[in-house]
Order: C-alpha cells, then structure tokens, then sequence
C-alpha cells in the first residue's frame, strides 16, 4: 500500500529538522515506506561500520532488529545515542540462544574437559551478551558474508567449534565451505538435559551447533526448490545461508543479502532467478529488475514479521520525539558486555 501522504511529510519535516544531527540506518529487509528515509541500506554488518564511521551524528534511528542496534551502540562513541523506532523489533534467532543457557553449555565442555580446545564463533544475529561470552572466550563475531573466514581462523586455534545461534549458517559454512562432513557436526539442544548430546558425542565432534534456526529463512523446503524449478526451466535458485542445508545444497547459489543483490545486479536481462531471502528485499528487487524474472522462491513464506514492526508510524514517532528533545527507545549496552563484544567484533574487524 502507498505510505501515507500526511505522514511520509512529517518524517521529511522532522528529519530535514535534525539534519546532520541525525543519521537513519535501514536494513535491507525494512519496509518500502521506511526505507525511503534511510540514509543507507545494507546488511547488518555493513549498517553496524556505517554508524560508526558517521561520528558527527548524534542519533542513529537504526530501522532494523534489536541485536543490530546493540551492535550499532557497542561500535559507535559513548556520545551518540542508538534509537530503535519500535523495541518489539527483536529476532525470533538471536532470540533462540540466552546467556544463561550458553554458559551452562560451556560448564559442560569443562567439565568433559575439551573447552580448550573449543572456539566459540557467534553469528552477528545474537544479543550482545553473546557476543560478549564469544569474545571473553577468545571466540570471534562471523557474518554470513565471512562465515568461512571465521572458521578457517577458528580451526586454527581449537579443534572445535562452538557455533552459535544459527545452526544452519554454521552446517552449511563447514559442510560446504570447509569440507567437513554432516557427521562432524552435532546438534547441542539447550531445552534438552545434557544438551541432548552425550560426553562421546561432545568429544567426536568438529562443530558442535546450537539448535536455532531463523524463522523465516528456516521455512523454504526441498520443495520450494523442486517446485520453482518445474514451473520455470531454467530458473536460477539464489538463497541465503540462513535456510535449511538441503535447500542449500540443492540451490545454484548462495551467500549474503549483499550477495544477493549483487548477483541479481550482474546477472544478464531475460535470465530467471528464485530468491530465498525475506519478502520486502525480493520484491524491491524485481521491481528495480524488470528486464529479469525476479520471484520469491516460495510464495507460502512471508515477511520478517519483526523486521516489518518498524514501519512509517514508528518512524514519526521517533524522529518527532528527536526533535522535541527527548531520545526515545535508546539502547544502550553496558559497559562490561560492549567491551567483550567489542572484543569479539574487533576480532573479526581484523579477519584477513
Ligand atoms: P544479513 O547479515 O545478510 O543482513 O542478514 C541478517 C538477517 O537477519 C538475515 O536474516
Ligand atoms: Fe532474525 Fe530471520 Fe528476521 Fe533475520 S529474517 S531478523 S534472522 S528472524
């Protein structure tokens, strides 16, 4: 639906208001209607160093999920304040894995003994607190565009790896990456005693995975894949890391929301492509390729439901709260977990 006339005005008015004060950071899964007043897009990575490289902003309005303005807080100065426009806005993934729960998992590993030889590796979609255990841990923050970075460095520090939280991203990197096999890889299940692993398991296995997942990618099938590529020859099924490995093994090609866009960019006028990724980045790609077929690999699989809260409303709202003087919805890290997850993102900063 067309953005609201009267409220698409007052988000201009309010940000030509604050001007250089101000710095809107959209990522590639927002709403049209927010998107349009983003001052840039990109993936979560790539928002993160683009507010830290904007000092002279004192607010950063980051439409996007809560770990992305975590991440946002503990890279930008202790002067510029992170708002997010709605803080219902978190990831049902990042969500998936609690400190509480990973220290238990780690007293294990002591326990059996083999901790030191494990490396924590914790994807960017987690909370701070997490990435803060990672980089207490000597561990290292990965994306899903240097996955296979993180775990080659990994590997030559420890024997193991401690994936976190995204299962999927951490079996497709080492499988299909690094050559591992499936059976180097086990699943560890915070809602199971033990994990669900026993003490042969923990100590046989390369990459041990923590059981989450991200609802939205988690849901295209095999059949999604088979589906499209019966209904259009030819087709071209490009997905993100983030889905099921057997949608993975099955595609064409793989990577990043910033891969993706650029593989659509590159590739020649009248080819056919299925994408794999969230519904608003999908649709604005083949609106702006209409000489390429540009579909949703399958069309039962909706938007980011939480990505999709911060919307026009919310945006007004937080930007005439910045004008009036007030900073509404700040995150804020504490001091001790941004140090550690500084740690952990600096470290990854520094992969070659
Ligand atoms: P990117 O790191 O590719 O932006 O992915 C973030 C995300 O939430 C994917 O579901
Ligand atoms: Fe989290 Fe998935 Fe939404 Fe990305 S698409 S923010 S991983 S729930």
């Amino acid at each position: 639906a067309p953005s609201d006339p009267d409220l698409v005005e007052r988000a201009a008015r309010a940000k030509a208001a604050l001007g250089d004060r101000v710095f809107v950071l959209g990522h590639h899964y927002q709403r049209d209607e927010v998107i349009q007043f983003a001052d840039v897009t990109g993936d979560s990575f790539k928002l993160a160093r683009e507010a830290a490289a904007r000092p002279a902003a004192e607010y950063i309005v980051f439409c996007g999920v809560h770990f992305m303005a975590e991440s946002a807080d503990i890279l930008t100065s202790d002067r510029q304040r992170v708002v997010l426009p709605d803080l219902a806005a978190g990831c049902s993934m990042a969500d998936m894995a609690a400190l509480v729960q990973v220290e238990k998992a780690w007293d294990r590993f002591t326990e059996l003994g083999i901790a030191g030889e494990v490396v924590p590796v914790t994807y960017m979609n987690s909370s701070a607190d997490i990435k803060g255990f990672v980089g207490r841990n000597d561990g290292v923050v990965c994306t899903s565009s240097n996955a296979e970075t993180a775990l080659r460095w990994s590997f030559e520090q420890g024997t193991k790896v401690f994936f976190l939280p995204d299962q999927h991203l951490g079996r497709n990197t080492a499988v299909l990456k690094l050559g591992l096999e499936l059976s180097d890889c086990v699943l560890y299940d915070p809602h199971k005693p033990n994990g669900g692993l026993t003490d042969e398991q923990l100590r046989a296995a390369k990459m041990i995975l923590w059981r989450g997942h991200c609802s939205v990618h988690g849901r295209f099938t095999l059949d999604s894949v088979d589906d499209v590529r019966e209904r259009v020859p030819g087709v071209n099924v490009l997905v993100h890391p983030e889905c099921r490995h057997e949608v993975v093994t099955a595609a064409d090609h793989v990577g990043s929301t910033e891969y993706i866009i650029k593989t659509i960019e590159a590739a020649p006028a009248g080819t056919a492509w299925a994408v794999g990724t969230e519904l608003n980045l999908v649709r604005r790609l083949a609106l702006a390729h209409p000489d390429k077929q540009i579909m949703f690999l399958d069309r039962n699989v909706c938007y980011c439901s939480t990505m999709n809260r911060i919307d026009l409303p919310h945006l007004v709202w937080a930007l005439e709260e910045l004008v009036a003087g007030r900073v509404p919805n700040e995150i804020v890290v504490d001091a001790d977990t941004a140090h550690y997850a500084r740690v952990a993102l600096d470290r990854m900063l520094a992969l070659p």
